[in-house]
């Protein structure tokens, strides 16, 4: 996979969300250092200024209020970044990464809760693209890049995810349908599909929690054996911030970027495996879903 990036010395501008912590506070860090100039989304000022603290290039760092939900901050998020271009630097581009996954609980299909598949929607798919959409001037306008975090899961889809996955699969639909509109106008779409990176994204999972009578037996085992294998992420290198960060250098940097990279710990055979045709998916996913219960 091509990794290629250089530090940039006319310091162009690049807006990141979810920056207070895993991947966005990386990716946010890492461009500053290479100088750019970071619009740092976060939604409580403390995380901001700890955020400018660790920054290498802190007069370039500006951590802007930016809940992806809110109309009101993206719209405020967008003409503090025009204030930036007006004083001359150039546009490089944005980096989608705010999202949340909630795996407390039962996460079937059938039981997952309304209230918490509207969360993961309202966050991962309609944040990111209210986010983007009121970028999309400025991109076209200084044909840069969107680069969107979206996940591994929307390609291949593990059971007992139903709505992390649902959520992420609506974002590449409406992103690979953006990048064959705004292609021609000049504005690269790159979809970065991780899985198994060392975060707090599922931290406060509690597979635990899910009922002993909901109406999947393997659903509880299949949890806490997926929750379980994350706890060697740390001191796994693939599983590094730091490896998605580099993607997204070289996609704002390079001329014509793939449409979609793959990062993380296992995410080569996650990848292959939803590559097969979807009556082997189903046959290997159902395996190992009895696998984790017996
Ligand atoms: N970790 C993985 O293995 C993995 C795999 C595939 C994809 N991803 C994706 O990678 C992205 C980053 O996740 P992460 O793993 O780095 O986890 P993380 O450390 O929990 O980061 C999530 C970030 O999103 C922010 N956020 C949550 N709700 C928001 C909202 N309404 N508006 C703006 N920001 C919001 C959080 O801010 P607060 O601190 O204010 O809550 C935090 O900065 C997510 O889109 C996730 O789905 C992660």
């Amino acid at each position: 996979m091509a990794k290629k990036f250089r530090e940039v010395g006319d310091h162009p501008v690049v807006v990141v969300t979810g920056a207070s912590s895993g991947m966005g506070e990386d990716a946010a860090l890492f461009l500053n250092k290479l100088g750019y100039t970071v619009a740092a989304g976060i939604r409580q000022s403390d995380d901001g200024d700890e955020l400018r603290a660790k920054a290498g290039q802190p007069t370039r760092f500006h951590p802007l209020l930016l809940d992806v939900t809110d109309d009101a901050q993206v719209d405020a998020a967008r003409d503090a970044v025009e204030g930036l271009l007006r004083g001359g630097l150039p546009f490089a581009g944005v980096f989608s990464n705010a999202g949340v996954a909630h795996f407390e609980g039962d996460t079937s299909s059938e039981g997952t809760p309304m209230s918490v598949l509207q969360t993961m929607m309202d966050v991962n798919f309609f944040g990111g693209v209210r986010f983007i959409q009121a970028f999309l001037p400025l991109a076209r306008a200084a044909h840069a890049t969107v680069v969107i975090n979206s996940a591994l899961m929307a390609r291949t889809v593990l059971p007992f995810n139903a709505g992390y996955a649902a959520s992420k699969c609506a974002l590449e639909g409406w992103a690979d349908s953006l990048r064959r509109e705004i292609s021609p106008l000049g504005v690269r779409v790159v979809l970065i599909e991780a899985a198994g990176i060392n975060t707090g994204l599922v931290s406060q999972n509690a597979a635990t929690v899910v009922a002993d009578d909901n109406p999947y037996p393997g659903q509880r085992a299949f949890l806490h054996k997926a929750f379980s294998s994350m706890d060697g992420r740390s001191s796994d290198p693939r599983c590094s911030p730091r490896r998605v960060s580099e993607l997204v250098a070289h996609a704002l940097q390079t001329a014509r970027p793939r449409s979609r990279y793959i990062a993380g710990g296992g995410a080569h055979a996650i990848h292959a495996l939803g590559s097969l045709p979807p009556k082997l998916q189903d046959l290997a996913l159902e395996r190992f879903v009895r696998s984790t219960a017996s």
